[in-house]
C-alpha cells in the first residue's frame, strides 16, 4: 500500500472512530482511545480490553489458586458492565479449571457477551458451568486439531451442550526468550518455548473471532492468558484493579514477559486511577 492511500485509511478510520468516541452505555470508563481503534482494525482482530483484580503485591489469586474475592462488590460491579459492553469475554483453560467461572453479565437489563475458552489440549471439564449453560448463553471452545481428533468423547460431550468448537493448527505460538516486546506482530502465547504440540497462535485465535463478528473482545485472565497477551502487545486498553490486599508467595497477574532490560519493558500512557470502594481502578492505554 502506498503512503498517501494508508495515510487516507488512516485520516477515514479516524474520523468513524471519532464519531463514537463517547462512552458507551453511560459507563463509568471511557471508550477505547481513537488510535486503537484504527490501529485494532488495520490489524483484523478485535479491539481487546485485558482486565484482571490483583494484590498490592501484583497477584491474582493464592499459591492454591483463590481468588475469589480479590476485589470489592464495586469492582465486581466495573467487572460486569465490561462483560457488557463486549462481544465476547475470553479466558484460558487454568481459569475455567480453578474458578469455574460463569462469564456472564448478571447486571439487569444488560446483556452477557459469548464465552469463548482457549483450550489447546481440551482439558477443560465437561461439566464446568460455561459449559452445561452453553445452550442458554453460547460458548466457544478454541482448540488444537490433535486435541480435537484425540478427545472424542470430551468432543461429544462439549456438542451435545450445544458448545462451538473451532480448531486451529497446534504448535504455532513462539513463547520464546525475546527480549522485545511485540508492537502486535507476534504470536506467541509467553507459555512455553514454542514446543507445545497444541499451543495455537494468538493471531490466527483473534483472526477466527474476528470472522466470527467478534469486534470488541475482553481478555479476563488468568495468568498466562494475560501474560501472552501483554507479551505479544495484543490489547488497546488494560483495565487493572488493585485491591488492598498482600498475598505474598501467590500468583503473578503478569508471569514471564521476556523482558530483560528496562528499555524493552512494556509502557502504557500515564493516568491517574481512581478509587472504586477499597480498590484502584487504573484504565490504561498503549504508549
Ligand atoms: N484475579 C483475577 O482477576 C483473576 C481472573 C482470572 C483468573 N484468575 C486466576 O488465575 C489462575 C489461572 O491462571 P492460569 O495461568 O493457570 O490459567 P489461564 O491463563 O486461565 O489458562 C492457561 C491455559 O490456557 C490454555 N492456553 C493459554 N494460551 C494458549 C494458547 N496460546 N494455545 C492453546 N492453549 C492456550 C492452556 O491450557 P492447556 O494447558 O490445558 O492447553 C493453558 O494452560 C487461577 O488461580 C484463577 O483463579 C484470577
Amino acid at each position: 500500500m502506498n503512503k498517501n492511500r494508508a495515510a487516507r485509511l488512516v485520516g477515514e478510520a479516524q474520523r468513524l472512530v471519532g464519531a463514537r468516541s463517547t462512552p458507551r452505555r453511560g459507563r463509568g470508563l471511557s471508550i477505547i482511545a481513537s488510535s486503537s481503534i484504527v490501529q485494532a482494525n488495520m490489524s483484523q482482530r478485535p479491539e481487546i480490553t485485558i482486565t484482571f483484580a490483583q494484590s498490592l503485591d501484583g497477584c491474582i489469586a493464592t499459591s492454591t489458586g483463590d481468588s475469589r474475592w480479590i476485589s470489592s462488590d464495586e469492582t465486581l460491579r466495573l467487572a460486569h458492565e465490561l462483560r457488557s459492553e463486549a462481544d465476547a469475554v475470553l479466558v484460558g483453560a487454568g481459569t475455567v479449571k480453578a474458578d469455574n467461572p460463569r462469564l456472564t453479565c448478571r447486571i439487569s437489563g444488560h446483556t452477557s457477551p459469548l464465552r469463548v475458552i482457549l483450550d489447546g489440549r481440551l482439558s477443560l471439564p465437561a461439566d464446568s458451568l460455561v459449559i452445561t449453560s452453553a445452550h442458554e448463553t453460547p460458548t466457544y471452545v478454541i482448540t488444537s486439531d490433535r486435541a480435537l481428533k484425540k478427545q472424542e468423547n470430551k468432543v461429544l460431550q462439549l456438542r451435545k451442550h450445544g458448545v462451538r468448537l473451532l480448531t486451529l493448527p497446534g504448535g504455532d505460538g513462539n513463547g520464546g526468550d525475546s527480549d522485545k516486546l511485540s508492537n502486535g506482530g507476534g504470536s506467541g502465547s509467553g507459555a512455553n518455548n514454542g514446543n507445545n504440540p497444541d499451543e495455537l497462535s494468538l493471531h490466527s485465535v483473534l483472526e477466527l473471532l474476528s470472522a466470527e463478528g467478534i469486534q470488541r473482545l475482553l481478555i479476563e485472565g488468568g495468568s498466562g492468558i494475560i501474560t501472552s497477551f501483554l507479551r505479544a502487545g495484543l490489547f488497546e486498553r488494560l483495565v487493572l484493579v488493585t485491591a488492598p490486599l498482600i498475598i505474598g508467595a501467590g500468583i503473578p497477574a503478569v508471569g514471564d514477559m521476556g523482558v530483560r532490560k528496562l528499555t524493552s519493558a512494556l509502557k502504557l500512557r500515564p493516568a491517574t486511577p481512581r478509587l472504586l470502594g477499597p480498590d484502584l481502578v487504573w484504565e490504561l492505554y498503549r504508549e
